[in-house]
């Protein structure tokens, strides 16, 4: 393929996941991205015709800008797969671990990267072995504050930072409305960052840490997508070495789950510069307020250059 040649590209954006407008708002940056460098880009949401209309049509490309499930989970790899359409970002196996923060932490943990100390809970151990006992045991072994959360799912949706032990009960109840199994995890002190991670043939590049500073205190769904109720330094005001270790904690986790052309790996410093691993995200938020944007800019780089390098890629791996 020409260096320069427009390519048919489709970009998957919305669906029905609990992220569905963070999704329309990355598709639509995705495919301005695009069409800014002379790509024919249709975006598509997923729906019963789809499957059917990439077969026929054959795009060139499949760029999914699809949060949450089925765009993260690896669902919708697998049938793109299946059906042989090249597609932007991680394969299948590699989107389906990532997608569990358990086993991420777990495989992550493995590679050497350090992650803050957790339980992973089904909603059906509670009723088992009832309520309490469970949550006594957990506090027992566990002091506050600890964060519960879903064990997948984004946008710090469902996500509670437990400060009194009176507050955890609420705080499964709250996680188990996003899924089925949640995770009770201590809580790290210290800078939010978050890496995001090109990896394009030549091996996973760390573009500048994103600090991340919630001006109400904690990094919400409403901070993370009404401009201005988050201040983000790029890149992180962290010492040198420090952010060193961040770019090498966050391509260890990307290389360790093999997640494929981009990612965005969430950390939290400690006092001490220990970067502690949060998650993986195999379709990081490319709206307008999101992170990696803000990351690809700041090392200098173009965002529909980037977005069509990835899809560049996709064909070259497929
Ligand atoms: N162990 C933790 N220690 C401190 N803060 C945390 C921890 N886990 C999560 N958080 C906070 O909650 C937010 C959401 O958690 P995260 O695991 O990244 O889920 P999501 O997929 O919703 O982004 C993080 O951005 C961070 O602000
Ligand atoms: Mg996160």
């Amino acid at each position: 393929m020409a260096e320069n040649e427009a390519l048919d590209i489709v970009v998957l954006a919305g669906g029905i996941s609990h992220e569905r407008d963070v999704s329309l708002r990355t598709g639509r940056r995705v495919a301005d991205g695009l069409q800014s460098l002379g790509h024919r880009v249709t975006v598509l949401e997923p729906d019963g015709a789809l499957l059917g209309y990439l077969r026929e049509s054959r795009p060139d490309v499949v760029w999914p800008a699809l949060h949450g499930s089925s765009g993260e989970d690896g669902a919708l790899r697998a049938l793109l797969e299946l059906a042989g359409v090249p597609f932007v970002g991680s394969t299948t196996d590699a989107a389906r671990l990532a997608w569990s923060k358990p086993a991420a932490k777990t495989v992550v943990a493995r590679a050497g990267v350090s992650t803050p100390a957790s339980v992973t809970l089904p909603k059906e151990t509670f009723r088992e072995l009832g309520a309490n006992s469970v949550l006594d045991t957990v506090l027992a072994a566990f002091e506050v504050p600890l964060v519960v959360k879903p064990a997948h799912g984004g946008s710090a949706q469902g996500v509670t930072i437990v400060t009194v032990a009176g507050e955890l009960p609420r705080a499964m109840v709250d996680a188990y409305t996003y899924a089925d199994v949640a995770l009770i995890e201590r809580k790290v002190e210290g800078v939010e960052v978050s890496v995001a991670v090109l990896d394009t043939g030549d091996g996973p590049v760390a573009l500048p840490p994103v600090e991340i500073e919630p001006l109400e205190g904690a990094y919400t769904f409403d901070a993370r997508y009404n401009a201005g109720e988050t201040r983000f330094y790029v890149p992180a005001r962290l010492e040198p070495e420090v952010l060193h270790a961040v770019c090498a904690a966050a391509t260890a986790a990307h290389s360790a789950l093999g997640l494929r052309h981009l990612s965005r790996v969430d950390l939290i410093v400690d006092a001490d510069g220990v970067p502690w691993f949060l998650e993986a995200n195999v379709l990081p938020g490319l709206t307008e307020t999101s992170i990696m944007p803000q990351a690809i800019a700041a090392s200098g780089r173009d965002l529909g250059d980037v977005y069509a390098t990835l899809a560049a890629a996709a064909i070259a791996d497929a």
